[in-house]
This record gives C-alpha cells, structure tokens and sequence, in this order.
C-alpha cells in the first residue's frame, strides 16, 4: 500500500517525523483479543498520523481458516470499534487495501513458505525489498515454536534488511522458562533485533518520569536515601478478571503485573542518569538497579509480601462477585489477585529506602502512581494547635488516570496564627497539553519498526525481574494456607498494613 497519497494528516503531533523504513508488519494471532483490540487500532492511528512509512503492508497470520477479504472485514471492524479515535473510512481503506492473511498452525513450515511468498510479492510490488518485522502476539507457548520456524524458513535474516521480532508479553513465567526463551530467541535473532514488550513503557506518563528526572535540576540533588524515606508505586484497578481466568488463574497478580510493569517503574524511578537516551545506555543503567535488589531469602518472604484474593463486594455501585465466583475460576483456587511487596534497591543511592509496590483486581477505583516521600523537616517550629500539621512533602507521578505530577507542600493558613497545612503544586497533562496523548502501542509498534529500542526490554532485565520474582511465586505456590480475602471494591486486604516499617502507612486508593 501506498500511504504517500493520503497527504500529510494536519493533526500529526511528531511521531510522523521519524524516519521508519518500508515495512511488511506480520502480526502472528491475527484474530485474538491483543491484535484487534489494541493492535490493529494502534497501526490504524499511525496510519492516520501520517507516521507510517509510504510503503506499508500489513500480514495476518493465525490458525482460523479465513479469506484476505474476511480478515480484512475483521480488521476493520476491529478498528471501528477499538481505535481511540473514529476511523476516517479513506484512510482505513487505504491501510487495508493490500491486506493478507495466512492460516496456519505456527509449527506448520508451508504456512511459513506462504508467508514469504507474500512478503516476497510485496517486495516485488514495491519495487524494493521491504524490512519485516514480526509481531508475536500469540498465546505466550507459541513464541519458541515460531520463533524456531522463523529461523528454519530463513525469514528471520536478511542481508538486505532489517528483520524484527517483536514479542509480547509474558516473557516466560518464571526464571527457568524466561532463560529458556531468551536462549530459544536468541539462537535464532541476535539480541538488537528483539523488541520485547511492556507496554508501560510506551505510556507517556511513564517516559516523563525520565523526562521529570533529568530535565530537571532540582530534584537530582534530592534523589536520594539521604532526603527520600520511601516510596509507594501502587498498579490499582477497579475491574475483576472479566473473561480472562484462563489465563489469569495461571498467572496471579504477581506474574501479572509486578514481575513486568511494576519492576519497570521502579528501574525508571532509580535508575543513574544514563550517557545518553540510546537503548543500551538506558538499559545498562535499569538492569543495574534489578541487580542492586538482593534475591528474596525463603524464610523472609512472609515479611516481605502479602497477597489476597477479592470476596464478593460493590464495585461502580453494582454488586460483584468474588475472585473464586468469577467464571472459569476453580473455587479452591489460590491465584492472588492482589500483591503488595516492600522491596530494597542496595546501593549508595538507595540503601536503606523502601520501597513499596502493590497492585490488584476490584480495588476502589483504577490509578496508577508512584509517590516519593521525603523526610520530614528536623525541627517543627510551628504550632500544631488549629494546624493540619507539618507532613514530609510528597511527590505523586500519576501515570494514569488524572495524568500528571503534583507535589504537596507545607503553607501557612492565612491568618494571624502560624498554622500550616498541606497545600499541591499540580502539574496535569489535561491542562498544559491540548493534543491528545498516543496509545502506548503506537508508539512501541512504530519504534520497533525503527529498530529503536530504549522502551524495549533487554534479555538481562527479563531475566533479573524473574529472579527476584521467582522466589515468592514459589513460595505462595508451596503455601497451602487460604489467602487473605478484600471485599471488591474497597483498597484491598487489611494485611497489607503489615509491611510498613518506620510507622509508613499506604496512601488511601
Ligand atoms: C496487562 C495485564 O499487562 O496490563 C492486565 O495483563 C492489566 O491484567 C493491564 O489489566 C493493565 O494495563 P493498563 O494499561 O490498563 O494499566
């Protein structure tokens, strides 16, 4: 397809600048819930953009025996009803225009010789040979199959482009299973043709927390054990498991999110102020926090982490049923859908620090936020009689909902007492930007594409979250006691108090 003639979209907020080579993009689960929910409306909204190369084609490949017309019809239905903004029928038609689709099973060679005569045909059309970069966004147990037929059809190199193997997420489900599939991945792609998601790290709210950092002076001096006494990162939602207990039950709240996005946050909250903005420098400088946090020991884990399960309870006013209720769910399931872990980062920067991270299904309400306490002043020459009283300043990142950064401060009660109270500097997206911010995979799917891979997981980083992880997974696996249960809908269990040292308490959720 040729996007050139669709003009430059007046709308295009920079993303459209970057140089992307021609590209065949071939997403493996052409037909499951990532692709057309997320997937098929983030490449629709490139294309809007005006952010895809001029020659662009897309390839569906998935077990479903379907037509190019029917998943074409898919697609676009797909993108009507996902897309975060409402299709411009032109452009949608232009985007699918050339659409493919190849059925197949994913360990099945001839259905990777139909690929690359697709992709060779496209090639030829285009007068040029095209990069190809594979999207793996299947059930995670098929990653190593493809990747493995991939390298055996010789679709995974090229002297003349770049080939690219983008792959979703889990990335194993534990630290075994991680090694065996970097080492699986590997064998066949070298590390820089990998791109290994977390879609956090496409949120722009997570990217300011660089940009927060080292755009800025004043805090670098403060970023420290010396001035900061914790940290809370806190992953709250308010929805139950919907339809996903398939997957969900194998997985829990840990493997869910902590291992990934909640570690993520955390490398970019600690991280050194990397050389450069490159991928390697900031990767070196993340792995290095992960390093820094020791292996949890067997016999302090119960000290260490605490998980629940949601009872039945009122959630968005209508009454919900429990995590064991749930369809698809075993009743004498011990899948946590609540984590909460204190964790240390042992190096000059942070020893001694906690820092606290939870996350959980059928919280009170959805927000995503890290909020940094400092210590509080030395002295209170204040009177605390009439006052809401000193407290140590914080600093919130919202990631999301309410996008944005506030910082609360001490301030006198106007009046002729000194009283003082808790004022917030506030600085929200809403307001200081008008346009509208991309969807995290936008902007991952068009770096991959680049080949720029700074928000992009390196192999080490995988493996060292799963290590840290992997001991407590065992160990709740090997506890038979009945988990601690919350009612959905209320800010989760009650043992999750029991984590605090130094008399820190949970901000309310
Ligand atoms: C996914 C998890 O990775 O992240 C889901 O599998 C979770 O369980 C989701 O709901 C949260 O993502 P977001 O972008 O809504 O915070």
């Amino acid at each position: 397809m040729t996007l050139t003639d669709l003009g430059p979209n007046p709308l295009a907020q920079g993303l459209e600048r970057l140089p992307v080579a021609p590209t065949n993009l071939v997403i493996f689960g052409a037909t499951g819930d990532l692709a057309r929910r997320k997937l098929l409306p983030a490449i629709y909204n490139l294309a809007h953009e005006g952010a895809l190369p001029g020659h662009f084609n897309l390839i569906g490949v998935s077990r479903a025996q379907m037509s190019h017309d029917e998943y074409r019809e898919m697609a676009a239905e797909s993108i009507r009803a996902f897309s975060r903004t409402p299709p411009d029928e032109n452009v949608l038609t232009g985007l699918l225009a050339e659409l493919r689709y190849v059925s197949g099973s994913f360990d099945d060679l001839e259905a990777y010789r139909t690929l690359a005569r697709a992709l060779s045909e496209l090639d030829t059309a285009a007068g040029e040979p095209m990069a190809r970069a594979f999207y793996l966004s299947t059930a995670p147990e098929f990653f190593s199959v493809i990747v493995g037929a991939l390298g055996e059809s010789g679709l995974a190199q090229s002297e003349q482009v770049a080939v690219r193997a983008i792959i979703e997420k889990p990335f194993g489900t534990s630290l075994a299973e991680a090694r065996e599939l970097n080492a699986k991945v590997l064998s066949v792609f070298s590390e820089d043709q990998v791109f290994r998601i977390d879609h956090y790290l496409g949120k722009e709210t997570v990217q300011n927390m660089m940009a927060f950092r080292f755009a800025n002076g004043m805090f670098e001096p403060l970023w420290n054990r010396n001035y900061i006494a914790h940290v809370q990162i806190t992953a709250a939602e308010d929805l139950g498991i919907g339809s996903r207990a398939g997957y969900y039950d194998h997985a829990g709240a840990l493997r869910d999110l902590v291992e990934n996005h909640m570690m993520q946050l955390l490398t970019l909250l600690c991280m050194e102020p990397p050389v450069t903005f490159a991928a390697n420098d900031v990767r070196d400088e993340k792995v290095k926090v992960l390093h820094a946090i020791r292996t949890p020991r067997p016999e302090e884990i119960e000290q260490i982490s605490v998980r629940a399960q949601y009872g039945p309870g009122v959630s968005g006013g209508e009454p919900v049923v429990g995590y064991l209720q749930e369809d698809g769910v075993p009743p004498d399931s011990h899948t946590e859908s609540y984590a909460a872990l204190r964790l240390e980062v042992d190096n000059w920067r942070w020893a001694g620090v906690p820092f606290y991270l939870r996350t959980g299904k059928r919280l009170a309400r959805k927000v995503t936020e890290i909020a940094v306490t400092l210590r509080p002043v030395p002295h209170l020459a204040f009177e605390q009689d009439g006052s809401l009283g000193v407290r140590p300043n914080q600093l919130v990142m919202t990631i999301q909902p309410n996008e944005g950064v506030s910082l609360s401060l001490g301030a006198k009660i106007p009046g002729a007492r000194m009283r003082i109270r808790p004022v917030n500097m506030e600085f929200l997206y809403g307001t200081a930007f008008i346009s509208q911010s991309p969807e995290a995979y936008e902007r991952l799917i068009l770096d991959a594409m680049r080949g720029e891979a700074t928000l992009f997981t390196r192999n080490d980083e995988v493996e060292a979250q799963w290590r840290i992880c992997d001991p407590i997974v065992s160990a709740w696996e090997a506890d038979a006691r009945p988990l601690p249960q919350y009612a959905a809908g209320t800010p989760g269990p009650a043992e999750a108090d029991t984590l605090m040292i130094d008399g820190h308490q949970w901000r309310a959720i």
